[in-house]
């Protein structure tokens, strides 16, 4: 593994470049491999225990943008222009509590622990679940998966401005009308999953109209 040493003025200069994108040019397609490098990003983001709260729909079918326009006031013009555009889910209670089938096999199957490791780590991710960070409603579940799917959403939009591609993170959807219908027209099993974000991922059809407005520095830090 090599230790990475990209230049610290040219990552500052990705941050002032990236910009919540409202129009793309409809002409530019960001590549497949580039898509991929941008997906990848999200599968490498930390997350709770390592369990990967989270699955990722790439909408590419014309129709299925359509439908998205209704149920999506913040997107209209992105899913119009948006050369990739992905639906960020989180998972669901039924997926994520402690003793679900899902964290079993996560455990077993994907980081392949032994059988003695599984039984000390599901007591350590009860007892966070359970005493330490109170997740007792599915509601606290979900929000809690999808804060953890907003980091994979930050380093996407990351990468993807540390390689000259723009995009729109989109939180402006009505919750419940677009999970209905995730649920009948995506294929998307809504008991398990729910609809976290969307985001656009394209080229920008012209430089901001503002420069970049943020609050000082010292108003957002504090040293001790
Ligand atoms: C969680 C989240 C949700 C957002 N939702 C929308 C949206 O629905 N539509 C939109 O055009 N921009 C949306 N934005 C973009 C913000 O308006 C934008 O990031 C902010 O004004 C700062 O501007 P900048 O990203 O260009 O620096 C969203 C941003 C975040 C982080």
């Amino acid at each position: 593994m090599t230790t990475p040493n990209i230049a610290k003025e040219d990552i500052i200069n990705a941050f002032q470049y990236r910009h919540a994108t409202k129009e793309f040019d409809a002409t530019k397609t960001v590549s497949d491999a580039d898509m991929d490098f941008i997906l990848k990003t999200a599968s490498l983001s930390p997350s709770s225990f390592g369990f990967e709260p989270w699955h990722f729909i790439v909408v590419q079918d014309k129709e299925l943008r359509e439908l998205l326009k209704p149920v999506a006031w913040g997107a209209p013009l992105k899913l119009d222009t948006a050369s990739h555009f992905v639906l960020g889910l989180s998972m669901k209670a039924p997926m994520t509590k402690w003793e679900s089938d899902y964290i079993m096999s996560m455990m077993k199957d994907v980081k392949q622990l032994p059988a003695d490791v599984i039984e000390m780590f599901s007591k350590f991710y009860r007892e966070f679940q359970e005493r330490d960070f109170d997740l007792d409603t599915d509601k606290k579940l979900f929000d809690w998966a999808s804060k953890q799917t907003y980091i994979a959403l930050g380093n996407m939009m990351t990468a993807a401005a540390l390689t000259g591609i723009d995009s729109c993170p989109i939180e402006g959807f009505h919750q419940e009308k677009a999970e209905d219908l995730l649920k009948e027209k995506f294929g998307v099993d809504t008991d398990k999953y729910g609809l976290s974000f969307m985001v656009a991922f394209g080229y920008r059809k012209d430089d901001p109209e503002f420069g970049k407005s943020r609050r000082n520095f010292e108003d957002i830090v504090t040293f001790k």
